[in-house]
C-alpha cells in the first residue's frame, strides 16, 4: 500500500499528541498508541475531529502483551510500518530517586522503546522508508552532563540515565539497520509547556512537535544514528 502508516506512543496528550497531529497533517494514517484505550480513543477522536486519519491503539509500553497484541494488529490491518515515534516517556525523580524510581523509569523510558521497536522491526523493514524516533533529552546526553545549565538547577539520576541508555541503543541500532532503508535517529524536543514539562518552559507544543516530526519524515538521504534538535546534531 501506498499509504504511510505511523505509530506514536504516549500520544494521548502533550508532544506525543501533537507528532500525531502534525504527522496526520502530512496525510500519513496515525496510529494514536496510549496506555488505556479509553485515551487513545478520546485522543484519536479529536484528531478524527480535524479530520486526520487517526486510530486508537492501546499500547501501554512496558506491557509485553499489548506490544504483541499492537504488532499483531498493524501486521493484520496494514502489513506495514512506515514511522515509529517512541515518544512515551515518565520523569519521576521528582518523587525522590531511589531504586523503584530508577527501575520505573528504565521501564518506560528505555525497555518500553526498546521492546516495542524490536517487535515491529520485522513491519519497519517491509516499508520503502522505515524511520524510528526516539523522543529522548538533552538531558540523556552523556557528553554534556556537565556543562548543561540544567543540570546545576536539578539532579535528575533516573531520567538521565534512563534517556543514556536510550540515545545509546539508538546508535546501536542504526549499525544494526546500516544496511537497510530505515533510518534511526534520537530526538530532543526542547523544554516544551507539557504536563512534563511544567507551565514555565520556553516552547509551546507545536514547536516541541517539530524536531520528531522532521526525523519522522527524513528524505532518503536524510542522517541516521544522531542525537538531534531542530535539525541540528546534538552530543551524544
Ligand atoms: N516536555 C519537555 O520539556 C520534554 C523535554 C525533553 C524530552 N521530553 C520527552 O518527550 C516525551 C513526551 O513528553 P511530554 O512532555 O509530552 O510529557 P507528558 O505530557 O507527560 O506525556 C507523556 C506521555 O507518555 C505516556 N506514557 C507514560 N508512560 C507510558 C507507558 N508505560 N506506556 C504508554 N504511554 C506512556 C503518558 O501517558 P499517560 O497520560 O497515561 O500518563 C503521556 O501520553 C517524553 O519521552 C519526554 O521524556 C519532554
Amino acid at each position: 500500500m501506498n499509504e504511510k502508516i505511523a505509530l506514536i506512543t504516549g500520544a494521548n496528550k502533550g508532544i506525543g499528541l501533537e507528532i500525531a497531529r502534525q504527522l496526520g497533517k502530512q496525510g500519513m494514517i496515525v496510529l494514536v498508541g496510549a496506555r488505556s484505550l479509553d485515551k487513545a480513543e478520546q485522543a484519536a477522536a479529536e484528531l478524527q475531529a480535524e479530520q486526520f486519519r487517526a486510530y486508537p491503539i492501546k499500547l501501554d509500553v512496558t506491557d509485553q502483551q499489548d506490544i504483541r497484541t499492537a504488532a499483531e494488529r498493524i501486521n493484520t490491518k496494514y502489513g506495514k510500518l512506515d514511522v515509529l515515534v517512541n515518544n512515551a516517556g515518565i520523569y519521576v525523580d521528582h518523587e525522590g530517586t531511589d531504586v523503584d524510581m530508577m527501575r520505573r523509569s528504565f521501564e518506560t523510558n528505555f525497555f518500553g522503546a526498546y521492546a516495542l521497536t524490536i517487535s515491529l522491526l520485522h513491519l519497519l523493514k517491509l516499508s520503502p522508508a522505515g524511520r524510528i524516533v526516539n523522543q529522548s533529552s538533552i538531558l540523556g546526553s552523556v557528553g554534556t552532563i556537565l556543562t548543561n545549565e540544567m543540570y546545576g538547577r536539578a539532579s535528575v539520576p533516573a531520567y538521565t540515565t534512563s534517556k543514556a541508555a536510550l540515545n545509546a541503543w539508538t546508535a546501536q541500532l542504526s549499525i544494526q539497520l546500516r544496511d537497510t532503508p530505515i533510518k534511526v535517529n534520537a530526538c530532543h524536543p526542547g523544554w516544551v509547556k507539557t504536563d512534563m514539562g511544567g507551565s514555565g518552559a520556553f516552547m509551546e507544543i507545536e514547536e516541541g512537535a517539530e524536531t520528531a516530526v522532521f526525523l519522522a519524515t527524513l528524505p532518503g538521504d536524510g542522517p541516521t544514528g544522531g542525537l538531534f534538535h531542530k535539525q541540528e546534531t546534538l552530543p551524544w
